[in-house]
């Protein structure tokens, strides 16, 4: 009997396709996937393929930006309960009375939204760009949609700005509680403390480091330390205890875990394949406004 990864791998191969899974999927996944990484990454390499087709280990949101990105591709999600909670936050009708609000101030939207919340935004940004992005435009007022999180993280690190953010934010980051780090920090004083943007300001300001899921991969392994507070998914810790077993990673709490990204399975990947289900489709004008967005976050 082939094992599982083996059909998967098999197929692959059959179909010119491609696999792309982000970090905070289940770690079984990285044994068929050709692309892991965080959704800046995953981006562009949806960008770059010339797979016939994309199977994306990740949320809704994320197949649906490699479909924007890729529209002669056939882009599948294997599950598609995958939502986003956080994208989910804002609709098209709820941004365009925010943007009434502030007429001339432009939009940025993070990338964890839907293709009409893209649409509706001048530019996108990840959270290993937020800042770079805002940054790069003109004007000292921005709306930053859906995060509060994010963009008060933005905020902080431009005090030129001026950061309207929207209410949204991401559950799994905001039960991330100040608390959970001050405990850990008391029991191993000499751990780095490495935080994601979309944590709330009081947790961040707890950080040694500020990242998105590859800034804190990258700083764990360049930092001399060899303990880690990591607060952010559950995923991205199985994977830098993988990667660097030498060193220790501690998660900063078991409620970090994001319930959306660990519906996909290996038996699911290799059902998508093979029934060539479920496709993400995006209508083309909204493609084509959402793709405009993302392009110009591409070439900042
Ligand atoms: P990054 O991959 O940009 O770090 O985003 C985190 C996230 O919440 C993805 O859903
Ligand atoms: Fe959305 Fe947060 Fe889950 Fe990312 S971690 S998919 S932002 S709910």
């Amino acid at each position: 009997m082939p094992k599982i990864t083996d059909k998967i791998n098999i197929l692959k191969k059959e179909k010119n396709a491609v696999i792309l899974a982000h970090c905070y999927q289940n770690i079984e996944i990285d044994e068929v996937a050709d692309f892991v990484g965080d959704s800046l990454y995953l981006s562009r390499k949806a960008a770059e393929t010339d797979a016939d087709i994309i199977v994306f280990a990740g949320v809704y949101f994320m197949a649906e930006t490699a479909k924007i990105l890729s529209p002669e591709k056939k882009v599948l999600l294997p599950r598609l309960e995958a939502g986003c909670l956080m994208a989910d936050m804002i609709n098209t009708e709820e941004l365009r009375k925010f943007k009434a609000q502030y007429p001339g101030v432009p939009v940025v939207c993070y990338v964890n939204s839907t293709a009409g919340i893209k649409a509706e935004s001048d530019i996108c940004c990840t959270s290993a760009n937020a800042v770079k992005v805002v940054n790069s435009l003109p004007g000292k007022r921005v709306l930053f949609v859906p995060d509060r999180g994010l963009g008060a993280y933005v905020a902080s690190q431009l005090p030129d700005k001026q950061i309207i953010s929207y209410y949204g934010y991401c559950p799994t980051h905001m039960r991330i509680m100040p608390g959970d780090i001050r405990a850990l920090k008391s029991q191993c004083p000499e751990a780095e403390v490495l935080v994601h943007p979309e944590c709330h300001m009081e947790v961040i300001k707890l950080a040694d480091f500020i990242g998105s899921t590859s800034g804190i991969m990258k700083r764990a392994g360049q930092s001399s330390a060899k303990t880690f507070i990591i607060a952010t998914e559950k995923g991205v810790v199985e994977r830098l205890q993988r990667d660097l077993p030498e060193k220790e990673f501690i998660l900063v709490s078991e409620k970090a875990i994001c319930e959306n990204m660990k519906w996909n399975t290996l038996e699911d990947i290799l059902i998508s394949l093979e029934k060539e289900r479920h496709e993400i489709f995006v209508e083309p004008e909204l493609r084509r406004m959402a793709y405009r967005a993302i392009e110009r976050m591409l070439s900042v």
